[in-house]
């Protein structure tokens, strides 16, 4: 069915129902010929109004934060596998309450936290660093020299009392094959301890949802791994994967500049605080209606509406001429968007709202100046 998305109102999210569905069938079909857990990283989608839609395919979901953890409680209605980089006397007690894995970033944070969570009955996991690194920009690559993610195995001389698991993660948008190369990394250094082990997490990054993504070679190097380590259960935590091309940021062009040979469409969003990994990746992302420029052919840039010099993202050319008024549609926007916006300059907050299976759309939040104002005090 098109969607009219001058029908939609801007700026707004805009997830697919339909979408969505499709994910979760690919990705339970997966857990279920691989026998593992495949659950939700919350931090890349917590849109907590389409719990109900993920409940039907997913039976658990990650926290990284005391927050996540009680959504994931309040919403999915189960407790959390939680990791954070680090935890904090005022917030542990509470995690406590909303976790059933927690997994500890070194092993000063382990013999902090770890006593009061075993006591409690939690199962205690370590993140373990197998240097072996798959993913080319640093930002995202938590195996780079000096990360500080994860205990490498020159620091563990033995397993710690207690730990029931380890978790890795060092994929980032990637495929089987990256992961077959980590797993290599992991059983190499780390190896010896698998079989006193319960569980294993195999963190995120698994984007099987992508076009073209090899699911069955994932499937047979989970198999595969779980016939050498019959003992573990086998836990994977995507985010991306979930809501991969499940919507769009719905925008509109509010005005049009020609400046020294540029042409900018001015919208009423921002890349800065609506779409932030256009500019810390960086990547361009697609546009409903645009292509890649070729030779000869008018270019545009996108400007944002805050005040950041950076905040645009270039070139696209346009199946048609631009206008003032006109929708302008930015493709993936549900993964890493509404997660980490900001209202910096007090620019108006995207609505977010929901295509179901009949086509009609339900707005589930708007914003407002209390809002904004809300966060300062
Ligand atoms: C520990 C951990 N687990 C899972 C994820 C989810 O990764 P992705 O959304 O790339 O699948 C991340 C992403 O940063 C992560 O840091």
């Amino acid at each position: 069915m098109e969607i009219d998305f001058s029908k939609i109102s801007s700026p707004c999210y805009l997830l697919d129902e339909g979408r969505l569905r499709a994910n979760l069938g690919l990705i339970a079909g997966v857990a279920e010929r691989a026998g593992v857990q495949v659950i939700l990283a919350l931090k890349a989608c917590a849109m907590w109004p389409v719990f109900s839609v993920f409940r039907e395919g997913v039976h658990g979901a990650t926290a990284s934060s005391l927050s996540e953890a009680r959504l994931v409680g309040e919403e999915l209605g189960t407790l959390s596998h939680t990791y954070a980089p680090v935890y904090t006397d005022g917030d542990f007690e509470e995690l406590l309450n909303h976790s059933s894995h927690l997994t500890f970033n070194s092993l000063g944070q382990y013999s902090r936290f770890a006593p009061r969570a075993l006591i409690r009955g939690v199962s205690c996991g370590l993140r373990i660093n197998p240097e072996c690194s798959t993913v080319a920009t640093d930002l995202y690559n938590p195996c780079a020299a000096g990360s500080r993610l994860g205990v490498t195995a020159a620091e563990l001389e033995r397993l710690p009392e207690g730990l029931e698991g380890f978790h890795f993660h060092t994929l980032c948008e990637s495929g089987p094959e990256e992961l077959r190369m980590t797993l290599e990394a992991v059983e190499e250094r780390f190896g010896r301890y698998l079989p006193h082990l319960k569980w294993i997490n195999m963190g995120g990054g698994h984007l099987m949802t992508r076009e073209g993504y090899d699911a069955g070679a994932l499937v047979s190097l989970l198999v595969e791994f779980r016939r050498r380590y019959p003992n573990l259960e086998v836990i994977l935590e995507p985010g991306s994967a979930f809501t991969w091309r499940t919507g769009w940021l719905v925008a509109t062009i509010e005005d049009k500049i020609e400046r020294g040979g540029v042409g900018t469409l001015m919208v009423d969003v921002s890349f800065a605080c609506h779409m932030p990994d256009c500019l810390e990746m960086p990547y361009k992302p697609s546009i409903v209606g645009a292509h890649e420029p070729r030779e000869g052919e008018r270019r545009w840039r996108v400007g944002g509406n805050c005040c950041l010099a950076g905040d645009w993202v270039g070139d696209w050319a346009f199946d048609h001429e631009p206008k003032v008024g006109e929708r302008l549609v930015f493709e993936d926007m549900i993964h890493y968007t509404m997660v980490k916006t900001t209202m910096f300059n007090g620019v108006v907050h995207p609505s977010i709202a929901v295509r179901r299976m009949d086509g009609s759309v339900d707005v589930v939040r708007r914003f407002g100046y209390e809002d904004y104002k809300s966060r300062m005090g």
